[in-house]
């Protein structure tokens, strides 16, 4: 199959890397707003670049990935509904809730399958914890624990665009707690701090974070996050039960030391980015994009599910600000 990717940026070029080594794909080809960026990209890879989008979605492409910044998303998912083609969007749909709803709406009216790019639930991990929740070994799960630390915070000039620290980062846990459990958020009470360099509180965001959310089957989920976690990128989450306990991101690598005299787990070097922590899962995912492309596979994560992370996102904005307990009722659905 062939598969034109728009956006070789950080996530666009490994996406691109990875696009050329899948089975299933016979030729991918880029485009990027800057086109001297998408023919460095292309030559490297050695596969194809087209001069700009148009060129891109008229080059008879099988599948559409979008991994350009995040405030062309909407309309470059318009662009790939409206040319029938099955398309792949990375997170987030678009800045804010009214346009998140509009595209939910565009892809909804259409039969084109469009897939949204959370890829912890391509996570072997988050993958066994569901299996574990489902199958109830776990018993009734009374809490969870979810964290999303970044080693070191980006520069300045990502953040006014971000969309603020929970629909930039804990967005990808809201996600991956609907995944693992199953269960709707109910209710939201959510909180922030600048702790490190005070140009996340000039553009009204925060550098560390927690919310407690409690989900329809009366479960409570601690999220929390920094952008200051110097011993490494750590992404985790613990599942409690009546029955057995289970944490996904506990291994070698994990970047956390204990302070118990002689026990050395873990031992090894602790992730540095995401790209590190969740390599095998973007393969996984895009190998996923490939079969909803071929039609052997239903979109596994669906711009509705991606509307409901937003949604649980704009609950702990609202909930930080008002500082005061959110139902997800209040904010659109
Ligand atoms: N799922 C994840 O773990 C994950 C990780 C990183 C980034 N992302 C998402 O991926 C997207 C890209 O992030 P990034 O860090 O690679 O950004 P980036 O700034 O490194 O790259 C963005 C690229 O998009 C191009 N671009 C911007 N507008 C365009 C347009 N209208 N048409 C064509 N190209 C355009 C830019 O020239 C640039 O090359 C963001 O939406 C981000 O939220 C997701």
């Amino acid at each position: 199959m062939r598969i034109g990717l728009v956006g070789v940026g950080r996530i666009g070029a490994f996406h691109a890397a990875t696009l050329k080594g899948l089975p299933a794909v016979d030729q991918v080809v880029v485009a990027d707003a800057d086109a001297n960026r998408a023919e460095l990209v292309a030559k490297d890879l050695g596969i194809e670049f087209a001069p700009d989008v148009d060129a891109l979605l008229a080059s008879r492409l099988d599948g559409f990935v979008i991994a350009a910044a995040t405030s062309a998303h909407a309309d470059l998912l318009a662009r790939g509904v409206a040319a029938g083609i099955p398309t792949f969007c990375e997170k987030p749909i678009a800045h804010d809730l009214a346009d998140t709803q509009r595209v939910v709406e565009l892809v909804e009216a259409s039969d084109v399958p469009v897939h949204i790019g959370f890829q912890r639930r391509f996570d072997a991990g988050y993958q066994a914890a569901a299996a574990q929740v489902r199958s109830g070994e776990l018993g009734f799960v009374h809490h969870i624990r979810a964290n999303t630390n970044d080693a070191f915070p980006p520069p300045r000039e990502y953040i006014p665009t971000s969309g603020g620290f929970f629909r930039d980062c804990t967005v990808h846990d809201f996600d991956i707690i609907r995944f693992v459990t199953g269960r709707e958020v109910v209710s939201v009470y959510a909180t922030g701090a600048n702790r490190g360099e005070p140009f996340f509180g000039e553009y009204g965001d925060v550098d560390a974070a927690a919310a407690l959310l409690t989900l329809d089957d009366s479960t409570f989920v601690s999220v929390s996050g920094t952008r200051y976690n110097a011993a490494g990128h750590d992404v985790r989450m613990e599942v409690l039960g009546s029955l057995g306990s289970v944490a996904v991101g506990l291994d070698e690598h994990t970047a956390l030391r204990s302070a118990e005299a002689g026990v050395t787990f873990p031992g090894g070097e602790p992730h540095a980015t995401f790209m590190d922590r969740f390599r095998p899962a973007y393969v996984a995912e895009l190998t996923a994009f490939t079969e909803v492309v071929a039609g052997t596979r239903e979109v596994p994560c669906t711009v509705r599910d991606a509307l409901q992370a937003f949604r649980i996102a704009d609950a702990c904005e609202l909930s930080r600000h008002e500082n005061r307990v959110v139902s997800l009722e209040e904010i659109a659905r």
